[in-house]
């Protein structure tokens, strides 16, 4: 592929990039903790290290990911930071969030990360490669956690200032309903019921999080899955730039999250439920990305080879294996989360109100 079209599409970012850090500034204007603790739910785009102890085919907690990172490999699936440790930043938190597995008694105080790679909101996602936790069993897990702050005599009603992110659903497209040969959903309904039955099971597992205290808490839609590098190769373009029959599940599914958040924040007046419009934010023409080549060397059909040398110039790849966006990419969406520059970034609000509200 020729190489000035990712430079190209690089820099749009780039400048995009530097227009949000510019606006940034006034918003980062204390390290101030805006609320007392912050939750994270959600598969590989958001994990940060719950995978490495488990059997999973999915970790990322080897070089070269992680080489941006302060503390390098601990099993993001990125070079730097994720979007959820981005937001984390943004809100004043002067760490980043333990992984669940490994979370201490003084560290749960501030919050925790239960994300797992591969999983997704219906529990058998992922299943064909192993261990992870789906988001029913990262309820769970929560549940233990509020069980072990009691214990702790900590006061539970804080829990209600706290900020929650949930990043989840591509795992049950590409992990499942697009994967026949290990998933039998494709086979018992079309897209459009199966998109209906997936949110269907989303929105009773945002009524459990709400249930446990949850009343902020951002969604993020999904991004163009059908262009990520890996499923550029290993679905029928036919002559498209993208997987469009990826994207289109997406979409459909995207198309979902209004009326979501709308049912969620009616029924209970306290909730502040958000959805984040990831097409909003990196794609607002609805421009078609040009082709993006991963930063790493591949293995397989999309992590990156482990002790491989990554591109030097990281700042111009959108992804960073052929999966996962790179750290620019994750500023560029957490930042416009966090403080949305058009109206459909976020809605009803962006991170940044979220956060401010006092009930
Ligand atoms: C517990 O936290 C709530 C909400 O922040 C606060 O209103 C209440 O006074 C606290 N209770 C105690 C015993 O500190
Ligand atoms: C589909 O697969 C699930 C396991 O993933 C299994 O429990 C279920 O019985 C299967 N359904 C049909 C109709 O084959
Ligand atoms: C998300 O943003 C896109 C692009 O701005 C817009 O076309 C779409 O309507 C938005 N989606 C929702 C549900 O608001």
């Amino acid at each position: 592929m020729p190489t000035h079209m990712a430079h190209e599409s690089g820099l749009l970012v780039l400048v995009h990039v530097f227009i949000m850090i510019w606006h940034l500034g006034t918003y980062i204007v204390s390290g101030e903790q805006k609320v007392p603790c912050y939750f994270i739910f959600g598969d590989s785009l958001v994990d940060n290290g719950n995978n490495n102890e488990l059997h999973s085919k999915w970790k990322a907690n080897y070089p070269p990911y992680g080489v941006d990172f302060p503390k390098g490999a601990t099993g993001r699936f990125c070079n730097g930071r994720t979007t959820a440790d981005i937001i984390g930043q943004f809100i004043g938190l002067d760490e980043f969030l333990p992984s669940y597995i490994k979370a201490t008694d003084e560290e749960i105080i501030r919050g925790v990360n239960y994300a797992s790679a591969g999983c997704g909101i219906r529990e058998e996602t992922g299943s064909h490669n192993g261990g992870r936790f789906s988001l029913d069993m990262q309820l769970l897990n929560h549940k233990s956690i509020i069980k072990r702050l009691w214990r702790l005599k900590h006061n539970i009603s804080i829990i209600k200032e706290c900020m929650y992110v949930v990043n989840i659903g591509s795992n049950d497209f590409i992990n499942n309903y697009f994967l026949p040969e290990h998933y039998n959903t494709s086979r018992r309904y079309n897209i459009e019921r199966y998109v209906e039955v997936l949110m269907k099971q989303y929105s009773k597992q945002l009524r459990t999080l709400y249930k446990m205290g949850a009343r902020k808490v951002a969604l993020f839609a999904l991004t163009q899955i059908g262009c990520t590098p890996f499923a550029i190769k290993k679905f029928e373009t036919k002559g498209k730039p993208c997987a469009n029959e990826l994207n289109k599940a997406a979409m459909l599914f995207n198309h979902k999250f209004k009326p979501l958040v709308d049912k969620l924040n009616n029924r209970n007046s306290d909730a502040l439920f958000t959805f984040i419009n990831i097409t909003s934010i990196l794609y607002p023409q609805g421009d078609v990305p040009l082709r993006n080549p991963p930063c790493c060397k591949i293995k397989g059909e999309w992590a990156c080879i482990a002790g491989s040398v990554p591109c030097p110039a990281r700042i111009f790849h959108i992804y960073y294996d052929a999966l996962h966006p790179s750290e620019l990419s994750n500023v560029a969406m957490a930042t416009r989360a966090y403080h949305a520059v058009h109206p459909s970034d976020a809605y009803p609000h962006d991170i940044f109100h979220l956060v401010r509200i006092r009930h």
